[in-house]
């Protein structure tokens, strides 16, 4: 037997009882490592006769080519072992029921500030801002509620300084002032934010949350407004019918002014808003007073339009069976737990507001 075939006979013994990767490495520097035996019959090469060298140098090359194969596939093989052997155990069994991760919650207030920017969204109207801190001119003067005015005690007011020129905002409403002086009619906002007074009990907090509404173009009417609310709050308690009436009220920037109140009833301990015979307040509106739109430098003769004011704690302690608003400012993730919302869900018109 040649040398070339002692080799081969000897790889193949020691191949077939290749039993892990590590045997396998082994094997692969015994023939071809630093001073493998192949290696070696390379370095032999010029020692042989120069007649046979050719034919032996083909032969090792031969050699070497099956070795290498053999070795490659044998890799290959333990390769797919390892790794159906590793999907084995790590099998993904997608039947098994779910592990929640959920580590917060989103306010039941700032859920439905999301929801009425939404509906609100829908038919055009873009959302505005404005600071808490406010100069008593915007909150009042512009509104057209001068000095003396008895609207401004109705309000509580938390003065900021002695002279009473700066106040924690009593209402969204000098939003509607900074919107109208900052750009140019048509304007038609929506204004979610928070608003203090000096009110503490079961149905009142000293800072609460209020939506303002500003729609002013030419030709805008009171039937405007209407259709405006009808939808709302059909769109906002997610049912087909609602009863609303707009009660005459008064207050200083819109002329005529009225409170709106929807139809409900009690049914099983649980508030049912739409029809009904009982009536429940929810909020404030009228047609934008000339003096206001004077203020902030809009002609009255060409543009005129609507505002409404209303409580979105309140919206929201209605649409969601919660009853003391003292509640929603206490920071008890038990109840945050309870009545907040999966911060993933964010609330859309088409796939439902709250669902
Ligand atoms: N700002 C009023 C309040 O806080 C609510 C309000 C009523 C706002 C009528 C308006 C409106 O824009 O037109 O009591």
């Amino acid at each position: 037997m040649s040398d070339l075939d002692n080799i081969n006979s000897s790889f193949k013994q020691k191949f077939n009882s290749i039993k892990s990767k590590d045997e396998l490495q082994n094997l692969k520097t015994e023939f071809f490592g630093k001073s493998g035996k192949i290696t070696n019959e390379f370095k032999s090469l010029g020692s042989v006769e120069a007649d046979k060298r050719k034919e032996f140098a083909s032969s090792l090359n031969k050699l070497k080519d099956s070795l290498t194969s053999q070795l490659e596939k044998k890799y290959l093989e333990f390769e797919t072992l390892e790794v159906n052997e590793k999907l084995k155990d790590e099998k993904l069994d997608v039947t098994l029921p779910t592990r929640s991760f959920q580590s917060g919650k989103i306010h039941p207030v700032s859920q439905v500030i999301d929801e009425i920017s939404s509906i609100f969204s829908e038919i055009g109207f873009s959302v505005a801002e404005g600071p808490d801190v406010e100069t008593e001119y915007n909150n009042f003067t512009a509104l057209n509620t001068p000095e003396n005015h008895p609207a401004r005690d109705m309000h509580d007011t938390f003065y900021l300084e002695e002279n009473k020129k700066i106040l924690l905002r009593t209402h969204t409403s000098p939003v509607q002032i900074r919107t109208m002086l900052n750009e140019k009619p048509p304007f038609k906002i929506i204004v979610p934010g928070r608003t203090y007074r000096c009110d503490s009990d079961q149905t009142h907090a000293p800072m609460f949350h209020q939506l303002e509404g500003l729609h002013i173009d030419k030709n805008i009417t009171m039937s405007h407004l209407k259709g405006c609310l009808d939808y709302f709050i059909k769109e906002f308690f997610e049912v087909k019918n609602i009863k609303m009436r707009f009660r005459p009220s008064h207050f200083p920037f819109t002329e005529p002014s009225a409170e709106v109140d929807i139809g409900y009833r009690i049914e099983n301990g649980r508030i049912v808003i739409g029809e009904g015979d009982k009536w429940l307040e929810i909020l404030g509106c009228g047609m934008v007073h000339p003096n206001v739109l004077r203020n902030v430098k809009v002609d009255p003769e060409k543009y005129q339009g609507f505002a409404f004011g209303m409580g979105i704690d309140r919206l929201a302690m209605l649409k969601y069976g919660i009853n003391d608003l003292r509640a929603f400012f206490e920071n008890d993730y038990r109840w945050l737990t309870h009545f907040g919302f999966d911060p993933l869900d964010v609330p859309t018109n088409y796939r439902g507001l709250s669902k």
